[in-house]
């Protein structure tokens, strides 16, 4: 959970990628949502940088039209939009030119003269990570990028390709910049949920003394979508399942499930927690993959009544691609704390529901006092955090059904963030670039975690790559992945847990 907020000093945000995917449907309409609520500092520049060629006017037109699209406040906010507006520049550069960096030195000039003072320099990089280093190679040496506490890069991910190349990626990075100006994103932090674990687990006497490998069975973390790779089938190709989705946002999730308690808030505090975590997950030795992960590619089918292509008939995917579009994972942590409790993880493309859940099984409690009759419907207690769709949490236990005789039924305590609060929650994005104004690193991924994550799936990358699937594609749209899947948990006694039917779309 970052700290509480206060309005930041000065900012010049500088986007690259600035006409890119990203900008258009999460930066922009996080900052102009920042703007609306008064989060924004009193005085701020945005600059969208790209090789297209926009103007000032032409390039704030094609972000409200993100805006009206894609944020959780469309329109122009009864005129908030044409302040703001004022506040958005567009600056048409080549990154890959040196020289060209030159313009970004004299648009700070202009713009510590027109505030009376220098303001924080953020670099964005909303671009492709095959430009990232040439970028980062070329921004390092401007003197501004020397000033550690007003100038911070914030990196996408993608953090590398794999093990080698993030250290890599980490060097160069390191090379030009310090630490703690490098703020590496993964927007799953940012979502109010997954701050609220942190809440849940340590602002309650209630969970953390159960909250171990004596009263809880097993954990799953489920991360499904019902949309297939949406254009972006040339990245995809290079990522797949498991990096694109385990690598950074199911690993972090895991980690604020799993982490001992803080001592306090403090960005690195929380951070060494949760690497913690990380360097407990036990190696998976790669000829022991096929029993710990299941991957799987969607086919051509029907979702939600509409005709759905394959993955392998995507556009720039290739007729034979091996990329998994599912990846499952049984993990176990060794520690005190989680010996012998397995995680199960699962994420896949063109699924049954758009859900993100993490289940909490607790073990069963003795149920001989009671008739045989009220074992039937005997079910253990379980914990579950939904993030998506819907933003609640949900006690499961055991309750007496009203009438004589002893008849029991689990029951579900639900806190719903819609029904117990008011206010709007911010996006993840919004959280995230405010803390970036801020300063704040606690919700972004320190160089060791990421080093850290990309050492567990390591084994299972390389032994995919080294056995390629024979059975792809192996699961239909609108199902649950793969069997093997149900396979891979079923083996253990357990099955997966999806939300009930009125929290579905
Ligand atoms: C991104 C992945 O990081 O997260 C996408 O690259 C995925 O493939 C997305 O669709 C899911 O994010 P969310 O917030 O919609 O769950």
């Amino acid at each position: 959970m970052s700290s509480n907020h206060k309005r930041p000093p000065s900012a010049l945000i500088f986007i690259f990628g600035g006409s890119g995917d990203l900008n258009h449907r999460k930066l922009s309409p996080a900052l102009f949502n920042l703007y609306i609520d008064n989060w924004m500092p009193e005085k701020f520049d945005i600059v969208g940088i790209s090789r297209r060629p926009y103007d000032d006017n032409s390039y704030r037109n094609h972000l409200l039209n993100g805006i009206n699209k894609f944020s959780r406040r469309k329109d122009d906010q009864n005129g908030a939009w044409a302040q703001f507006a004022e506040h958005i520049h567009y600056l048409q550069m080549d990154a890959e030119n040196e020289a060209e960096y030159q313009k970004i030195l004299e648009i700070v000039q202009q713009k510590e003269q027109e505030y009376g003072e220098h303001p924080q320099v953020i670099f964005y990089l909303a671009v492709a990570p095959q430009l990232v280093p040439g970028i980062v190679s070329k921004l390092g040496p401007l003197n501004i990028c020397a000033d550690t506490k007003c100038t911070r890069v914030v990196v996408e991910k993608p953090f590398g390709h794999d093990l080698k190349s993030a250290l890599e990626l980490n060097k160069l990075l390191a090379s030009m910049f310090d630490e703690k100006q490098i703020y590496r994103i993964d927007h799953y932090l940012g979502k109010e949920t997954v701050q609220n674990i942190l809440a849940l687990r340590f602002a309650n006497a209630l969970f953390e003394p159960i909250w171990n490998r004596n009263y809880i069975d097993h954990i799953q973390v489920t991360v499904t979508e019902t949309v297939g790779v949406e254009g972006r089938g040339e990245f995809y190709e290079s990522s797949g399942a498991l990096r694109d989705m385990v690598q950074n946002h199911i690993l972090q999730l895991l980690c604020m499930v799993a982490m001992e308690a803080p001592v306090n808030f403090d960005a690195d505090e929380i951070r060494n927690k949760k690497v913690d975590v990380l360097h407990a997950i036990r190696k998976i030795s790669k000829d022991q993959v096929h029993n710990h992960a299941v991957r799987g590619q969607y086919g051509a089918g029907w979702l939600r009544a509409e005709e759905v292509p394959g993955y392998r008939q995507e556009k720039n995917v290739a007729p034979d691609s091996d990329t998994e579009t599912f990846a499952a994972v049984k993990f176990h942590i060794d520690n005190w704390r989680w010996q012998d409790v397995p995680f199960y993880v699962r994420t896949g493309k063109r699924m049954n529901e758009k859900e993100t859940i993490i289940t909490i099984q607790f073990k069963a409690a003795p149920n001989y006092a009671f008739p045989p009759e009220a074992a039937d419907t005997w079910r253990p207690n379980r914990l579950t955090i939904s993030i998506a769709p819907e933003m609640d949490i949900r006690l499961r236990f055991q309750a007496k059904r009203p009438g004589q005789g002893v008849s029991l039924s689990p029951v579900d305590m639900i806190f719903s963030y819609k029904d117990a609060y008011t206010e709007e929650e911010p996006e993840a994005y919004e959280t995230l670039l405010l803390d970036v104004m801020e300063g704040d690193a606690t919700l972004f991924m320190r160089e060791d975690q990421v080093a850290a994550a990309w050492r567990i799936i390591m084994p299972i990358l390389e032994a995919w790559t080294d056995r390629p699937p024979v059975d792809f594609p192996n699961y239909s749209p609108g199902s649950w992945g793969p069997e093997d899947a149900e396979a891979l948990i079923a083996r253990d006694g357990r099955n997966w847990v999806t939300l009930p039917p009125p929290h579905k779309e």
